[in-house]
C-alpha cells in the first residue's frame, strides 16, 4: 500500500481573498494566547460552512496536561455553538516571541485526531491552512495529515 498526499506550498499574497483573511485572523489570535510556559502562541481560525468564523489560542496551564491547543480550543467553540455546521478550512500561525514561525507550524496529533472527528462526522474535508513566513502550506483534508486513523467506524456499535 501507499499513501499519497498533496501538500501545497504557496505564497501568502497567492491565496484566495478568503484563505488570505482567515490567515490573518489567526495570526492575530496569537496575541490571546496565555502561553508562559512554553512562550509559543498559536492561534487558529475556523470557518465554517455557513461562512461563521470561530477563533481561537492556546491556553497553557500550571499542571501542563490540562493545557489545550489554539485548534481545539477554535473548534470545540464552533461545535458547541453551531453543531450542525460543519467546519470547511482551518488556519494556523504561530509566533515564538515576538516572530511569526519561518516555516509554517503544524497542528499536533491530538488536534488532527480532533478535526477528523468532524470529517467523518459531517462528511466535509476541512481544508488546512499552515501559515509560515516562508510560504503558507496548504492541505485539502486534516485526515491527509492523520493517514489510517482511528475513527468510531472501527467501534462496535451502540
Ligand atoms: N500548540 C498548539 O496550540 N497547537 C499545536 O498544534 C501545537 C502546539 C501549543 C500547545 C502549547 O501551549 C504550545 O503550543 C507549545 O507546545
Amino acid at each position: 500500500m501507499e499513501i499519497h498526499i498533496t501538500v501545497d506550498c504557496v505564497p501568502f499574497d497567492a491565496l484566495s481573498e478568503d484563505d488570505r483573511m482567515l490567515v490573518e485572523q489567526a495570526k492575530a489570535m496569537t496575541s490571546t494566547s496565555y502561553a508562559p510556559y512554553s512562550n509559543f502562541h498559536v492561534g487558529a481560525a475556523l470557518r465554517l460552512k455557513d461562512g461563521q468564523i470561530f477563533t481561537g489560542s492556546n491556553q497553557e496551564n500550571a499542571a501542563f496536561g490540562m493545557s489545550l491547543c489554539a485548534e481545539r480550543t477554535a473548534f470545540f467553540a464552533a461545535s458547541a455553538q453551531c453543531p450542525t455546521v460543519p467546519p470547511v478550512t482551518i488556519a494556523i500561525a504561530a509566533r515564538a516571541g515576538e516572530e511569526f514561525t519561518v516555516a509554517p507550524v503544524s497542528p499536533c496529533g491530538a488536534c488532527r485526531q480532533a478535526l477528523a472527528e468532524s470529517e467523518a462526522r459531517f462528511h466535509q474535508p476541512i481544508r488546512v491552512l499552515l501559515y509560515g513566513q516562508s510560504c503558507v502550506y496548504v492541505v485539502q483534508s486534516i485526515t491527509d495529515l492523520l493517514p489510517l486513523n482511528f475513527d468510531g467506524s472501527s467501534l462496535p456499535a451502540c
